[in-house]
C-alpha cells in the first residue's frame, strides 16, 4: 500500500480512516474542524495542518467531503490540496460531486504531473464498517493500478469504470434510484392502504415481491419502523438528485421521474421531516393523500422538528 492522506474525516472519510489504519496502511488525516482528528490520531493517524501539508506529505490523497462547494474549498487557495501535488502523486475523489466539477479538477492536477482518479462509492457507513463498500473508479487505468490495494483495503468491490468522471456518473446513476424507488414504492403502498390494507403489511408483502430491491428490503421497512438514526437524510439525498438533475441537462437526458421525486424531497424537508432518512418521503406523500402521520412513527430525535 502506498501512504496515503484522508481530507475529510467526517462518517465517511473517517471510517475509512480506521479501515486503513486496520489494514497497516501509514495514514494522514487532515479535518476542518480540527477536533474530530483525535480519536484517529490516538490510533496512529498522523494529523495535517493543512490539505496542502497533507499533499506534501503522501502519495495518495483522498477526498471524503460534502458536496461540490466543500471540494472547491479543500482544493483551492494557498493551504489547498493544488498547492501541496507533486508530479507522479495520485488524488482519488471520493465524495460524491459533479462529474464536471472533477474533470476539470483533474486537468489542473495534471497540469501539476500529477493524476485525479473519480473514485465515489456506493454503500453506508454501516457497508464501510462491514467491509463491503463498493468503489467506482474513472481516470487513468496505471494510475488505478498503483493504488488498487490501498482502495481495496477500504472496500473489497473495486472496479475500474473508464475516463475521468465517468464512475462519478455511475454513481449518480446509482443514487437517483434510491430515492425514485423508494418514492414509488410508498406510491404503492398508499394505494393498497387507502384500499384498507394494513400499512404494515402492504411493505411486508411487496417486499415478498418481484419489487424489491436489495436497497428496497432494507429502507422500505423505515416506513413502519424507522432507524434510531438517519442513514441518509432528504438533504443528503437531494444533493445526488440535483447533481444528477444537473448532468441530465447538460448531456440531454430527461429524468422525469427523479425532477418528481425532487419536488416530493423538498416537501418532505417543509414538513419537518428534514432529520430523518430519506425513506420519510412516504409520509409527504401520505400527508398529500390525506393520511396524517401517526405521532408514534416520528422517532424519537426528530419529534421537536415535525409540523406535517
Ligand atoms: N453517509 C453515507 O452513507 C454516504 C454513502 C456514500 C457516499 N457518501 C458521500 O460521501 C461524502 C461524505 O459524506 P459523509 O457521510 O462522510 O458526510 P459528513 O459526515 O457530513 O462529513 C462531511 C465532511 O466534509 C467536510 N466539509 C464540509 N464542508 C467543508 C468545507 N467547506 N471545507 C472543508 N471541509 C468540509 C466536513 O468537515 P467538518 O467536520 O468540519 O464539517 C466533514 O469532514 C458525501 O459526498 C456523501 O454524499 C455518503
Amino acid at each position: 500500500m502506498v501512504t496515503v492522506g484522508v481530507v475529510g474525516l467526517g462518517d465517511m472519510g473517517g471510517g475509512m480512516v480506521e479501515r486503513l489504519l486496520d489494514a497497516g496502511a501509514s495514514v494522514h488525516g487532515w479535518n476542518r474542524t480540527a477536533a474530530k482528528a483525535a480519536p484517529f490520531a490516538q490510533r496512529g493517524m498522523h494529523v495535517a495542518a493543512s490539505p496542502r501539508a497533507l499533499a506534501e506529505a503522501v502519495e495518495l490523497v483522498i477526498v471524503m467531503v460534502t458536496d461540490n462547494d466543500a471540494l472547491e474549498a479543500v482544493f483551492e487557495g494557498d493551504d489547498g490540496i493544488l498547492a501541496g501535488i507533486r508530479p507522479g502523486m495520485i488524488v482519488a475523489e471520493m465524495s460524491t460531486t459533479s462529474p464536471t466539477l472533477v474533470r476539470e479538477l483533474g486537468e489542473r492536477v495534471a497540469a501539476r504531473g500529477a493524476t485525479l482518479l473519480d473514485a465515489p462509492v456506493s454503500g453506508s457507513i454501516q457497508t464501510l464498517r462491514e467491509g463491503n463498500l463498493l468503489i467506482m473508479v474513472g481516470g487513468d487505468r496505471a494510475a488505478f493500478e498503483r493504488v488498487e490495494s490501498t482502495l481495496l483495503a477500504i472496500g473489497p468491490r473495486v472496479r475500474h469504470i473508464g475516463e475521468l468522471g465517468q464512475a462519478k456518473a455511475l454513481k449518480l446513476a446509482a443514487n437517483l434510484q434510491l430515492a425514485v424507488q423508494t418514492l414509488a414504492f410508498s406510491e404503492g403502498v398508499l394505494l393498497a392502504e387507502k384500499m384498507g390494507v394494513d400499512r404494515r403489511v402492504a411493505v411486508e408483502t411487496l417486499l415478498h415481491s418481484a419489487i424489491a430491491s436489495p436497497q428496497l428490503q432494507y429502507r422500505a421497512r423505515f416506513i413502519v419502523d424507522p432507524p434510531d438514526h438517519a442513514w441518509f437524510t432528504p438533504k443528503m439525498m437531494q444533493k445526488d438528485v440535483q447533481l444528477a438533475l444537473d448532468l441530465g441537462r447538460e448531456v440531454g437526458v430527461p429524468l422525469p421521474t427523479s425532477a418528481t421525486t425532487q419536488e416530493l424531497l423538498t416537501a418532505a424537508r417543509s414538513m419537518g421531516f428534514a432529520h430523518e432518512d430519506f425513506a420519510v418521503v412516504f409520509h409527504a406523500l401520505a400527508a398529500m393523500a390525506g393520511i396524517a402521520r401517526d405521532p408514534a412513527s416520528v422517532p424519537e430525535y426528530a419529534r421537536d422538528a415535525v409540523t406535517a
